[in-house]
C-alpha cells in the first residue's frame, strides 16, 4: 500500500465513527456488540422523544453520557492526535460522528463534531447553548433548567429528525472537499450525510481509504473507497499514521 500521505504538503481529512471508540469501552450502535442489537436506545434518540418527554430523555442520555465521560482515549485517538502534532492542524481535520469527546481529550485540536457532544447542554425551548454538562461522576436524575426561560436543558447532540449544526457541517465540507486523502474509520456508513462524505471527497479528487472491522463492499470503480483496510482502528492507526515513513506517515499496512 502507498503511504497515506505521499508528500509534506498533502492534506488529510479523517471521518470517524463509533468503531474508533470501541476499544475505549464505548459500544457502537451497529456491528458486533452494537447497542441496538439488544436495547431500545433508538426510541430515546429522536427529536420527538425530547419533545414528549424531556426528563425521560435526560435520564436515558445521562446514562450514556456518564459511560462516555468515564472512558479514556485509546491508541486510535492518540495516533490521530500525534499525527496532528507532527504535521499541523491545518493539514489534518478530524470530522467525527462520535459524541464522546475522546478526540479532543486525546489532544486533537482540529475536530469537527458533526453530531454534537455529550460535553455540552442546550435549552429545549430557547436558544441558550454551550453549557458545560455535569461531570460524569455526579448523579443528576433531573435535567438542569435554563437560567433564561426555565425549560429543561438537554444534551447538545443531534438526534434522529434533527438538523446537523450548520457551522460544523460547513467545516466538514470544507475539509472533505479540500483534502488530498480522505480516511474513514469505524463507521457503518448508514447515517447520512456522513455516509456520503467519502463519495463526495472522491468526486472532488481525493484518494479515499476505509478502515473498518467489516467491509460493505463499497470499493472499486463504482464504490466510494479506493482502498479498504480490514481490522481494528486501535491496532491499525498507530502503524498507518505512525512516524516511521517519509513525511511522518508509515507505509506498511495490510490492505485488501
Ligand atoms: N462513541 C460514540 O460517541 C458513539 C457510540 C455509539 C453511537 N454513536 C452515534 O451513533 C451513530 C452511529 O453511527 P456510526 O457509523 O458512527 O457507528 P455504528 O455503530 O453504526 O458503526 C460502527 C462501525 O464500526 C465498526 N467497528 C467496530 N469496532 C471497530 C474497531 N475496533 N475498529 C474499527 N472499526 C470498528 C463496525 O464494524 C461498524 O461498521 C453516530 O451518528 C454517532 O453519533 C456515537
Ligand atoms: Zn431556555
Amino acid at each position: 500500500m502507498e503511504p497515506i500521505l505521499s508528500n509534506s504538503t498533502e492534506r488529510l481529512a479523517v471521518l470517524t465513527g463509533a468503531g474508533v471508540s470501541v476499544a475505549s469501552g464505548i459500544r457502537p450502535f451497529r456491528g458486533p456488540g452494537g447497542l441496538w442489537n439488544d436495547e431500545d436506545i433508538e426510541s430515546w434518540a429522536t427529536a420527538g422523544a425530547i419533545a414528549r418527554d424531556p426528563v425521560g430523555c435526560w435520564r436515558a442520555h445521562r446514562g450514556l453520557a456518564k459511560g462516555m465521560g468515564q472512558a479514556k482515549p485509546n491508541a486510535a485517538h492518540v495516533a490521530l492526535a500525534s499525527l496532528e502534532a507532527r504535521i499541523g492542524s491545518e493539514r489534518l481535520t478530524v470530522i467525527t460522528q462520535n459524541i464522546d469527546g475522546l478526540h479532543s481529550r486525546a489532544g486533537s485540536s482540529n475536530v469537527v463534531e458533526i453530531h454534537g457532544s455529550f460535553h455540552s447542554l442546550r435549552c429545549t425551548r430557547c436558544s441558550v447553548s454551550g453549557i458545560a454538562a455535569p461531570p460524569a461522576d455526579e448523579d443528576h436524575e433531573e435535567p438542569p433548567h435554563c437560567t433564561r426561560c426555565g425549560a429543561p436543558l438537554r444534551y447538545d447532540v443531534v438526534l434522529f429528525g434533527e438538523m446537523l449544526p450548520e457551522r460544523a457541517t460547513l467545516r466538514a465540507y470544507a475539509a472533505l472537499l479540500g483534502c488530498d486523502v480522505f480516511l474513514v474509520v469505524g463507521t457503518s456508513g448508514v447515517v447520512y450525510p456522513a455516509a456520503g462524505f467519502a463519495a463526495e471527497a472522491k468526486q472532488a479528487g481525493a484518494r479515499t481509504i476505509s478502515v473498518n472491522l467489516e467491509s460493505d463492499g463499497d470499493t472499486g470503480d463504482s464504490g466510494a473507497f479506493d482502498e479498504v483496510i480490514l481490522g481494528r482502528a486501535e491496532e491499525l492507526l498507530p502503524g498507518l499514521l505512525g512516524d516511521r515513513a517519509p513525511f511522518g506517515i508509515a507505509s506498511s499496512a495490510r490492505s485488501e
